[in-house]
C-alpha cells in the first residue's frame, strides 16, 4: 500500500479525495462510530460501565494504528446529543471515564504528536471536566502528525443548523452577501471547518445507520460497517479497515 502522501500532488489537501484515488492511498481523515460497549459488557455478564472502559482500551490501540498508518485526521464518537436519554449514572461513568483516561493519556499524546480537537456542544459537561478538556487541548495545540477530533455531546443536524444561524446573523448584519452562500460557506462555520474532507466512516457493533454524525461531511466519504463490537477493535481491524478503503474506487459521480 503506498502512502498516500508519498505520492502527494502539490496540494497534499486534496489527496485521498480526488476521483479514483483511493486505489492504493490511505485515507486522510477516518471517524469512527464507535458502538457495541453495552452488548459487549451483556455478553460477558458485566455492568455496562465495563464495556466503556474496554471501548476506552480500543481508543488507545486504534489512535497508535492510525499514526502507523499515516492518516492525518482521526474522528471518534465519544457521546451524541441524543446519549442523555441515557440513565444518570452512565452518563456519569462515561463522563468520569472520558476525565480518568484523558489524565492518563495526556503524556502519550504529547509524546506522539498528537493534536487535540473537540466538537460538539462539551459545555454541557460541567465547568469541571470542560476545564480539563480545555487544558489538554490546549497543551497538545502545537502538535501535528495526527489530529484526535472528539465528538462530545455532538449532534450533526443541530451543528448544521447552527452554521444556517452564523450564515444568517452575517447576512442581517450586511457582512454577508446572501448570495454567496454556497457549499464552500456553510462548510466553513462546521465544527469540523478547516479539517480534511472525511474519507472513511466506520461504524462498529453491526448497527448500520449514522445517529447524527456528521451527515454533511459523510456526503461522498465510503462507509465500513462492520460486526465487530468496539471494545474488540484494534489495531488489526483498524489496518484491515484502512487496507478495504485502499481497495474502494471512488468515482464521486464521474465514471
Ligand atoms: C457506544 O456503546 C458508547 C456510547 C454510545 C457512548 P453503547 O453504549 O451504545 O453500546 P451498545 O450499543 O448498547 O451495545
Ligand atoms: C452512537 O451510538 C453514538 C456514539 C457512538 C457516541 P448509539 O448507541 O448512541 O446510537 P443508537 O442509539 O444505536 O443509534
Ligand atoms: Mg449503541
Amino acid at each position: 500500500m503506498t502512502r498516500a502522501r508519498a505520492a502527494a500532488p502539490e496540494d497534499a489537501s486534496e489527496e485521498a479525495s480526488l476521483p479514483g484515488q483511493a486505489g492504493g492511498a490511505v485515507p486522510r481523515h477516518v471517524a469512527i462510530i464507535m458502538d457495541g460497549n453495552g452488548r459487549w459488557a451483556d455478553q460477558r455478564g458485566l455492568p455496562r460501565v465495563a464495556g466503556h472502559r474496554a471501548g476506552a482500551e480500543a481508543v488507545r490501540k486504534t489512535l497508535r494504528a492510525a499514526g502507523e498508518c499515516g492518516v492525518d485526521t482521526l474522528t471518534l464518537y465519544a457521546f451524541s446529543s441524543e446519549n442523555w436519554r441515557r440513565p444518570e449514572g452512565e452518563i456519569n461513568d462515561l463522563k468520569g471515564l472520558l476525565g480518568y483516561y484523558l489524565e492518563r493519556e495526556l503524556d502519550t499524546l504529547a509524546k506522539e504528536g498528537v493534536r487535540l480537537k473537540l466538537i460538539g456542544d462539551y459545555g454541557a459537561f460541567g465547568p469541571e471536566l470542560v476545564a480539563r478538556l480545555d487544558r489538554a487541548v490546549e497543551r497538545l495545540a502545537e502538535n501535528s502528525r495526527l489530529t484526535l477530533v472528539v465528538a462530545l455531546n455532538y449532534g450533526s443536524r443541530s451543528e448544521i443548523a447552527g452554521a444556517a444561524r452564523e450564515l444568517a446573523r452575517k447576512a442581517s448584519e450586511g457582512t454577508l452577501d446572501p448570495s454567496a452562500i454556497d457549499e464552500e460557506a456553510l462548510a466553513a462555520e462546521l465544527q469540523t471547518a478547516g479539517l480534511p474532507d472525511l474519507d472513511l466512516l466506520i461504524r462498529t457493533s453491526g448497527e448500520v445507520r449514522l445517529s447524527n454524525f456528521l451527515l454533511w461531511q459523510a456526503a461522498y466519504s465510503e462507509m465500513l460497517f462492520t460486526p465487530v463490537l468496539w471494545p474488540d477493535f484494534d489495531e488489526t481491524a483498524f489496518k484491515a479497515a484502512v487496507a478495504e478503503f485502499a481497495a474502494r474506487q471512488r468515482r464521486f459521480g464521474g465514471r
